[in-house]
């Protein structure tokens, strides 16, 4: 059973993407328990201020320290728990499927949100991660960390009803998926390639890996300069015009 919060000024953005489907089903049985914390609670003042100026000027407002402080230490007071403190910015390291599947082990996750201009500074020490969901900015951290949440709860056990169903996604090896297709056998002209209705596992098998592996050069080619390809599978791809350096 994994536990994940979210500190946020918008707790309510989370409801939609957290209570439909698959991951309204691992709510449900228990595999995920989700809880936002507003850390607009753990402000001190009459107005619930969590945000003022930047020091040295400039637009925008900055989140303040202390109602987050706050309300991490009260989350670590009241469960007993030092969850695993993600910190969502833009300048974080970008989020991968790698990142998923190793925070997937984690047993308590906190993702904290910003919002306005962004964080004062010190709140970076309370992170034991700071990570971006690509290079553009957002105006807060709730998509973010919906975004890495969701990602990461698939990968619990006990979450897809197929355990192999996440092993064959695209980026699990490191590569694109391979094509699916799915009844019917031609649809408006066009045909299921013949080999998927072979029933001949093995050669759909070696099918799905090099069409993997031409997906990615012509879509992702970054994807492949890691990779380890056998020296048929440099054969096919250069076959198909695309070199690799093996
Ligand atoms: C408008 S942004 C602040 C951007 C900040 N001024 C900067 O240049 O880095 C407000 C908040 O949205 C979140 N955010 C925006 N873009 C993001 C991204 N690509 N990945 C993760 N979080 C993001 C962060 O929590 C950030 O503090």
């Amino acid at each position: 059973m994994m536990l994940i919060h979210f500190m946020t000024l918008f707790p309510e953005m989370f409801t939609g993407p957290f209570s439909y489907s698959i991951i309204k089903r691992a709510r449900e049985r228990g595999l995920a328990t989700l809880e936002m914390i507003n850390f607009r609670d753990y402000a001190r003042d009459r107005h619930s201020t969590v945000d003022d100026t930047p020091y040295g000027g400039g637009p925008g407002m900055v989140l303040k320290p202390e109602p987050i402080f706050e309300a991490v230490e009260d989350l670590q007071k009241r469960t007993g728990s030092k969850p695993y403190i993600i910190l969502t910015t833009p300048q974080g390291e970008t989020f991968s499927q790698e990142t998923a599947s190793e925070l997937s082990k984690k047993p308590h996750l906190l993702f904290i949100c910003g919002h306005y201009e962004g964080f004062d500074e010190r709140i970076r020490v309370l992170a034991d991660r700071e990570l971006s969901i690509g290079d553009y900015v957002l105006t807060g951290g709730e998509l973010p960390a919906m975004v890495m949440a969701e990602a990461i709860i698939r990968l619990l056990p006990g979450v897809l009803g197929d355990p192999e169903a996440a092993d064959n996604d695209s980026f699990c090896d490191r590569i694109l998926e391979y094509p699916q297709y799915t009844k019917p056998p031609v649809f408006r002209g066009m045909s299921v390639p013949e080999i998927l209705l072979s029933g001949d596992h093995g050669k759909i098998s070696v099918w799905r890996r090099k069409q993997a592996l031409l997906r990615t050069a012509r879509s992702r080619p970054d994807l492949l300069a890691n990779l380890e390809l056998t020296p048929e599978e440099q054969e096919f791809l250069k076959n198909k015009g695309i070199d690799v350096i093996g």
